[in-house]
């Protein structure tokens, strides 16, 4: 796959921002760790699966380091986690100090398209809430699949259309319902292994979305000449948040890779 997109591009576009935004984005989200996923239900996914002491775990897309830090820390596991933002790797590198997992925890900045193929693969690899950041399903499994072993495990942490819900949001376009998420998310022959519905929080959504317009706020008034785009970005995330509190069950699958 040959993506032509800008390193900023991406990772603007996996924010739900502009490339203008992005050197505000750390004090937009400083108050977030986890920027759409649910670190506490990953990890504790992770130890259903009776994973040994020597399972290697790759967490593509760790943004600022929450679901590595918490494996780490719970599963005593080595974690090594991968960014485009560097801003962010500077984050994990904080977060797994504060949390004193430095030792199973490796960061660094790259892109998971680029490295594809180029690291050796995991255990286990983990993709949580970048939704369509790489393309079309088909596109992103083929992706992360190469980062896990033959018979390793694929965690995605995503989601899927309720019943009678809309996809009419940008970014969630290419949604489907369940049926035919997994029919998509398995097309290459893997196997799901299992399925964990997550119970929608509303009000954490609605809490991280008062964090950022919080921030935002602060951001407009120290710096008026960017008001209208930061106080724009908590805007879309706010509707974001209600979209899919509104049209969109969020769901942790755990795929075995096919030899
Ligand atoms: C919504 S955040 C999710 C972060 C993290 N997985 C979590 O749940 O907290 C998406 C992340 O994907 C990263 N990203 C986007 N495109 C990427 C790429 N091609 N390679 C590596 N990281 C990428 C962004 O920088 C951002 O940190």
């Amino acid at each position: 796959m040959i993506d032509m997109r800008s390193e900023d591009d991406m990772v603007a576009y996996a924010l739900e921002t502009h490339i203008a935004l992005l050197p505000y984005i750390p004090e937009l989200l400083a108050d977030l760790e986890e920027l759409g996923s649910d670190a506490e239900a990953i990890t504790s996914v992770l130890d259903d699966l009776n994973l040994t002491k020597s399972t290697t775990v790759v967490d593509l897309g760790c943004g600022k380091g929450a679901v590595a830090v918490e494996i780490a820390e719970d599963l005593n596991l080595k974690v090594l986690g991968i960014d485009l933002f560097e801003p962010f790797i500077e984050s994990c590198t904080e977060l797994a100090e504060s949390r004193g997992v430095s030792e199973l925890c490796h960061f660094i900045h790259g892109d998971i398209i680029k490295l594809a193929g180029k690291i050796e693969p995991c255990d286990v690899a983990i993709f949580a809430a970048l939704g369509d950041v790489l393309g079309l399903l088909d596109q992103t499994v083929s992706v992360i699949r190469q980062y896990a072993k033959p018979g390793g495990y694929i965690v995605i942490s995503d989601g899927f259309i309720k019943d009678g819900g809309s996809s009419d949001f940008p970014g969630f376009e290419q949604y489907a319902e369940r049926a035919d998420m997994i029919a998509r998310l398995t097309a290459c022959g893997d196997t799901l292994v299992s399925e964990i519905i997550e119970a929608g929080d509303c009000d954490r959504g609605e809490n991280e979305g008062d964090m950022i317009a919080a921030r935002a706020k602060a951001i407009a008034a120290r710096q008026p000449e960017i008001a209208a785009e930061v106080l724009n970005y908590a805007e879309t995330q706010a509707a974001e948040y209600k979209f899919i509190d509104q049209n969109f069950i969020g769901t942790i699958w755990v795929l075995k890779r096919s030899h």
